[in-house]
């Protein structure tokens, strides 16, 4: 069997006949951190949504374990893990209800239900504060949330879209540990963001996305040595700025 878990062949989406998404060929392996690098508007999210069938593409096509998505949702769906940008969380419903809200939408329920709450709120540090209103809690511990209503059905694939914007370093630590063990579990990770030190930190391989398109794609050793003369230790900054001669670090908020 083929360990590519997912596939994206010449996948575009316009806006005003504009291309935000441009003829994107990915491919994802099983058990990688797949990492998607690039600055605010490169067309991340939008890549994001058309995979998890959120937004419908103009042109080009994806296959998810050898399926597409949009013909065969009912089949795929309960294999993909998408933790949103955007907080998908209920303020005025308490920590175990979100995660409720959106398990239940699997097809889980009874006891069965009842324990993966229970541990999808444990894997995020959350299961003490179950009770209490999500309106209530720190950014930190939203975008935690946020992550436990996406993982209660045991994705094989996770689709974690910037979750550490805007959060405190220890909440941001919590989640990139979190993700590599969810990977060490067994789970297959696609992680976007425009932190460099991040994607680097955890991520097996990396695309750099730019204007909707990829630039380069590889570990980062494979990258530095696309734009280093050898020896040098250069940054995935520096390896940014040269593809594309932009500074990544302009983006970052
Ligand atoms: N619904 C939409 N209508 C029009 N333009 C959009 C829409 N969604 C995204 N865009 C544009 O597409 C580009 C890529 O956006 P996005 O995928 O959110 O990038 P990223 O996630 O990398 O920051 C941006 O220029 C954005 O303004
Ligand atoms: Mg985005």
């Amino acid at each position: 069997m083929s360990d590519i878990i997912l596939k994206t062949t010449d996948l575009t989406k316009k806006y005003h006949n504009k291309a935000v998404v441009d003829n994107l060929n990915i491919e994802i392996k099983k058990g990688e951190i797949f990492g998607l690098l690039g600055p605010n508007g490169a067309g991340k999210s939008t890549t994001m949504n058309m995979i998890c069938s959120i937004v419908k593409p103009t042109a080009g096509s994806i296959e998810f374990l050898g399926k597409d998505p949009r013909k065969q949702k009912k089949e795929v769906i309960h294999k993909l893990g998408y933790i949103p940008q955007e907080l998908a969380i209920h303020g005025n419903l308490k920590a175990w209800e979100n995660v409720e809200l959106f398990t239940s939408l699997y097809g889980l329920k009874g006891e069965d239900l009842k324990k993966a709450i229970d541990d999808s709120l444990e894997y995020v540090g959350l299961l003490e504060r179950k009770n209490e209103f999500a309106k209530n809690f720190s950014g930190g511990m939203k975008r935690r949330l946020n992550i436990a209503c996406a993982i209660g059905h045991k994705p094989d694939l996770l689709i974690f879209d910037e979750p550490t914007v805007g959060i405190d370093p220890q909440s941001r630590n919590f989640i990139l540990d979190k993700i590599k063990e969810s990977n060490k579990n067994g789970a297959t990770v696609i992680y976007t963001s425009h932190y460099m030190e991040e994607v680097e930190a955890i991520c097996t391989r990396i695309a750099i996305m730019d204007n909707g398109k990829i630039i380069a794609c590889g570990t980062s050793q494979e990258l530095k040595k696309l734009v280093s003369k050898g020896d040098e230790d250069i940054t995935l900054e520096e390896v940014f700025l040269t593809l594309t001669g932009k500074k990544l670090r302009d983006y970052a908020e």
